[in-house]
């Protein structure tokens, strides 16, 4: 199993980093645009293999495409990140232009492999891959809502004073600090539904908490977080690698899926080594019903941007 990391940012390391500590991989291609800088996170990374135990070959390559051939997973987190009060959707200018040189160039070399795209904004950027490369939908994935419900399920087990393990809960909709929609009629503690524990208000708390998850960390660090976005990714292509059909949400392109068309937004889905092996049609609530649909709008508005 080849993985390749575009971007060799905070995100695009530590995606490297989970990838390899979790050792499911044989390699990992890390690649970026700044000179010397993918190979230097790769040394470092690799002077961690006998610390951590790992055997995955970590290798770094400056925009050097030939090196990522016959790759079976890409993850693209390429292009620039938030600062302090700047939404996703701001980013579209920048982004849309370097998503779609590299994911073409990956494709290139290898023209099977499975692509994740981590971008801002996310959805926008996962349907403009789509639009750009015409692939089979099940080869292009955002990754959103694998992260927004591992801060769902954090933001869930301080509320119940619970321990992670504990908890279960799922946000899909867009990547976004407003549309993103935390399932909370759906969301456990060990099989019980949190509505049994938590009041009303204060599982309003814990859904508003969850959808600035990323800005509150972009707040604190001055550029947007790293740690928890790389293990998503990384957690997202272990189940492709593995062929797990493991469910995660995720941005997938939909064709009448929950009452939407031609577009990418966060719903549950089951990754294996075919990518998106199948979209989860689950039944929800009117109220979020009502919520997807507002998100999706949110999504159109900014897809509407992207010259096509
Ligand atoms: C976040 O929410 C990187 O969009 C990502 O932290």
């Amino acid at each position: 199993m080849k993985v390749t990391v575009v971007g060799a940012g905070a995100v695009g390391a530590s995606c490297a980093e989970y990838i390899a500590i979790k050792d499911f991989a044989s390699e990992v291609v890390l690649l970026d645009i700044k000179e010397g800088y993918a190979e230097g996170k790769a040394m470092d990374l690799m002077q961690t293999a006998s610390l951590n135990g790992f055997d995955t070959k970590i290798t770094g390559i400056t925009n050097d495409y030939a090196a990522t051939a016959g790759s079976d997973v890409a993850v693209i987190t390429s292009g620039i990140p938030r600062k302090p009060g700047m939404t996703r959707e701001e980013l579209i200018g920048i982004n849309a232009g370097i998503v779609k040189a590299v994911s073409s160039s990956i494709i290139k070399y290898s023209p099977n492999c499975i692509l994740i795209v981590v971008s801002n904004p996310m959805d926008t950027m996962t349907y403009l891959v789509h639009k750009t490369l015409g692939l089979p939908k099940n080869q292009i994935i955002g990754m959103g809502g694998a992260l927004d419900s591992a801060r769902f399920k954090y933001r869930l087990a301080e509320a119940l004073e619970a321990p992670i393990s504990d908890v279960d809960g799922m946000v899909i909709g867009g990547h976004s600090d407003t549309g993103m929609v935390p399932l909370i009629a759906h969301a456990t503690r060990n099989s019980i539904k949190v509505t049994e524990f938590l009041s009303e208000e204060r599982l309003e708390q814990v859904a508003a908490d969850t959808k600035v998850g990323g800005a509150t960390l972009t707040k604190l660090l001055g550029t947007s977080a790293w740690y928890a976005p790389g293990a998503a990714v990384s957690s997202m292509v272990q189940a492709i690698a593995c062929d797990q059909k493991k469910m995660f949400p995720c941005s997938a392109y939909l064709e009448g899926e929950y009452d939407l068309n031609d577009i990418c937004i966060g719903v549950p889905v089951l990754l294996g080594k075919n990518g998106i092996e199948q979209i989860v049609d689950i039944t929800l609530s009117d109220a979020d019903k009502a919520k997807i649909q507002e998100s999706a709008a949110g999504v159109k508005k900014t897809n509407a941007l992207l010259e096509l």
